[in-house]
């Protein structure tokens, strides 16, 4: 199989590492039925893709063989963001060759410097990519996905600005929907929660990322006094492991 580098794997401070643990636990006791799951948002830049990368990299930590696969056809920044490197001799291709019909599903699959995670990335940037999305296609490769795999993690484009993640949601088990603390109103996620429950598709929770974690002590929402010398313990030992 082609093979990729994330080269900028985020560092995870103590509260991220363990909200991911905890994410990936409630993953897990979902149930069989429940592999392909999408994330969205309302907005552009709530974390999807950071979110959807980690719960990713938390599932493979756990043993589960997972795939994540970059829907976002119209402005992906995951290889951007994360340093992705292809190894010589691969071919760049990703979902939207795919879905045009000119490379096949062992094409766009990439193994990853991740153990047990796998990656297809989007490939060319489209214009318009919901024909592409709400092909037969398209459904096949996630469908086939879920048989080899434990988890299909679907990164999508923000669902309160195109409608591509309502096309993808259509084909998948569950969703995520990620929410930037205080970055959103109350009505903007009461549209987004309604345009995705007409996909047929239920919404498993939100994820609330970003969040002010001074804020949340100081109205101790939080339990930062008690758990305070254990940050410093586990961010002393990420740092020695750093250096
Ligand atoms: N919890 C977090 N901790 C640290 N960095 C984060 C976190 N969430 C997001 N980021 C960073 O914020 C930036 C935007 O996040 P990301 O790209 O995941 O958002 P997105 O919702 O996928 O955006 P887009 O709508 O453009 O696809 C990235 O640089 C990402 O690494
Ligand atoms: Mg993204």
């Amino acid at each position: 199989m082609n093979r990729l580098e994330f080269r900028k794997l985020p560092q995870l401070s103590y509260p991220v590492n363990e909200a991911f643990n905890t994410l990936s636990t409630n993953v897990s006791f979902l149930g069989r039925d429940i592999k392909k799951i999408m994330l969205t948002s309302s907005h552009a830049s709530e974390g999807k893709s950071f979110t959807s990368l980690t719960l990713c990299r938390k599932l493979a930590e756990r043993g589960k063989r997972v795939v994540l696969v970059d829907t976002d056809l119209r402005r992906s920044m995951i290889t951007t963001v994360y340093g992705v490197q292809f190894a010589p001799g691969s071919k760049k291709q990703g979902l939207s060759h795919y879905l045009a019909g000119i490379a096949e599903k062992e094409e766009v699959l990439f193994h990853t410097n991740v153990p047990g995670m796998d990656f297809i990335p989007m490939g060319h940037e489209l214009l318009n990519p919901i024909p592409l999305l709400s092909s037969e296609r398209f459904q096949n490769l996630l469908d086939g996905l879920a048989e080899e795999y434990d988890y299909v993690i679907v990164d999508a484009a923000p669902v309160g600005v195109v409608i591509d993640a309502a096309e993808i949601a259509k084909v998948c088990d569950g969703i995520l929907l990620v929410v930037s603390y205080n970055q959103v109103h109350r009505q903007e996620l009461i549209d987004a929660k309604n345009q995705l429950e007409q996909t047929g598709c239920p919404i498993l929770g939100t994820i609330l990322n970003q969040v002010d974690y001074e804020g949340f002590a100081n109205k101790k929402y939080y339990y930062k006094s008690h758990y305070s010398s254990y940050y410093k313990a586990y961010e002393k030992e990420a740092e020695e492991k750093k250096s």
